[in-house]
């Protein structure tokens, strides 16, 4: 039998059905609540609301398990590359080679953007933050697809899809080009996905350039483990924005602007800002932990905590060990990465972070990798964009196939005055 519980209600008992998801998680089915009781229920910053029912990632913040698709992160981070995951995150199966083929053909022949948006970058002062432009011109493709408009018409739904994965590297490599006063560099159709990306980044074409293997396999890694996150800022907001029937590239661009925040994608640029201050200042480590443990001073270490891991976050564990390995290939030695694991180091043995349960996250070691490969600070969050892309789009694609979808409507408790009147401007206090 179906599992029930009841909860009461003044003197009235009321029966909630019981979802069960495949991985055991159980949450109370309260849709009815409202017309069955007349109350809503509160719950600030969604800490314990499941907003949908989603087959894309399976997460466990006390165990420290993620998965895309059902395969852990750590298998598809040693034996896949950055577009079959997108695949299987979009399409929900590991593509066959014939799907493969054609998938890495359509991402490769439609990574030019038309002539005329590159126009929309001379508007921009070349102190623009890369993710002010990547959201305005994620937003502006749509301008160029009419047809993509309609967020329900399905004929024209993966191509669209391909677009989108296919350009956005291209837009965001001409939104650094922009911001160091180099000419644009177009794609090339011989390279893979992220070789291409490197390229369009640092190619001149004063020179020629080859992408470098370690450079391309490391870049192939982090894209991997940030593709998905389940229901985060960014795509919640891109499933609520999306819920409104709005077109692919709007919602995605809603997204990108949600990530922006220093809380949430914000986080790996703020990492490495935050080492660099610190060394600036000659602090160790334990001075810097010593701040953050004062409330008054406001200081957070970044990259540290998460909403849902109260353990390590499994992306982190894989990107430390990678960021070990792809210096040491490169041949960098970064004192900023000695200082990471000092700070590392002392929050994991420091009650104030044991007791909450603080652990590095995805942020706290990606900026390190980042910086070996070339890619500039302000670019962070662009790179942290490139790889959630197939994440969003497969939740947006969730969401608007899903024909029991509503527009996303939260309820409020009015907290504000009650009934008052207008007051004519002479009468006022
Ligand atoms: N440094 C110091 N203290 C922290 C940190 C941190 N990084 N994170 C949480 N805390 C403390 C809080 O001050 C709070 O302490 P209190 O109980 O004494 O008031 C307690 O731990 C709980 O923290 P909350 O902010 O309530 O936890 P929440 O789940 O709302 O926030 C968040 C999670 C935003 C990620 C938080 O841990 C944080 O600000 N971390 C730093 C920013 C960061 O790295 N963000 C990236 C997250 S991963 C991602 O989005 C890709």
């Amino acid at each position: 039998m179906a599992e029930t519980v009841r909860i009461a209600i003044g003197k009235e008992e009321l029966e909630l059905p019981v979802v069960v998801g495949t991985e055991s998680e159980r949450g109370i089915d309260i849709s009815n609540l409202r017309a069955r009781t007349g109350m809503v229920t509160l719950d600030p910053a969604f800490m314990n609301t499941a907003s949908t029912e989603s087959s894309i990632t399976f997460l466990d913040g006390e165990k420290g398990i993620l998965r895309y698709r059902g395969i852990p992160i750590e298998e598809l981070g040693e034996k896949s590359t950055f577009t079959e995951t997108a695949y299987l995150l979009v399409y929900g199966h590991l593509p066959t080679r014939d799907e493969l083929e054609k998938w890495d053909h359509l991402l490769t022949r439609h990574s030019m953007i038309h002539e005329d948006m590159k126009r929309f970058f001379d508007g921009y002062p070349m102190t623009a933050h890369p993710m002010a432009i990547l959201s305005a011109m994620i937003t502006s493709l749509s301008s160029f697809y009419p047809y993509a408009l309609n967020a329900k018409a399905d004929e024209y739904r993966d191509i669209t899809i391909a677009r989108l994965i296919a350009k956005m590297p291209t837009i965001a490599a001409f939104s650094y080009k922009k911001s160091i006063g180099h000419p644009f560099v177009y794609p090339r159709n011989d390279l893979s996905y992220c070789a291409n990306f490197l390229h369009e980044m640092f190619a001149v074409p004063a020179e020629s350039y080859q992408p470098d293997d370690v450079a391309v396999r490391a870049l192939n890694l982090l894209l991997i483990l940030h593709a998905d996150h389940e229901q985060n800022c960014s795509t919640s907001t891109v499933r609520i924005v999306g819920s409104a029937q709005t077109n692919l590239f709007a919602s995605i661009s809603a997204g990108i602007c949600a990530l922006w925040g220093p809380l949430h994608g914000g986080a790996n640029q703020e990492v490495v800002e935050m080492l660099t201050d610190i060394r600036k200042k000659g602090l160790t480590a334990a001075q810097f932990i010593a701040q953050v443990k004062d409330k008054k001073s406001g200081v957070r270490l970044m990259g540290f905590g998460h909403r849902v891991y109260k353990n390590f976050d499994p992306r982190a564990k894989i990107i430390k060990k990678a960021c070990d390995e792809v210096l040491d290939r490169l041949g960098i030695r970064d004192p900023m990465l000695d200082l990471a694991k000092e700070l590392e180091e002392a929050a994991l043995h420091d009650p104030y972070f044991i007791e909450r349960k603080l652990y590095p996250n995805v942020d706290f070691y990606s900026g390190i990798i980042y910086r070996a490969l070339g890619i500039p600070t302000g670019m962070f969050t662009v790179m942290f964009a490139l790889g959630r892309l197939p994440g969003w789009i497969a939740h947006w694609k969730e969401m608007i196939e899903d024909p029991a979808t509503k527009i996303g409507r939260p309820r409020q408790i009015y907290m504000g005055p009650r009934e008052t009147h207008y007051v004519p401007l002479d009468k006022r206090a």
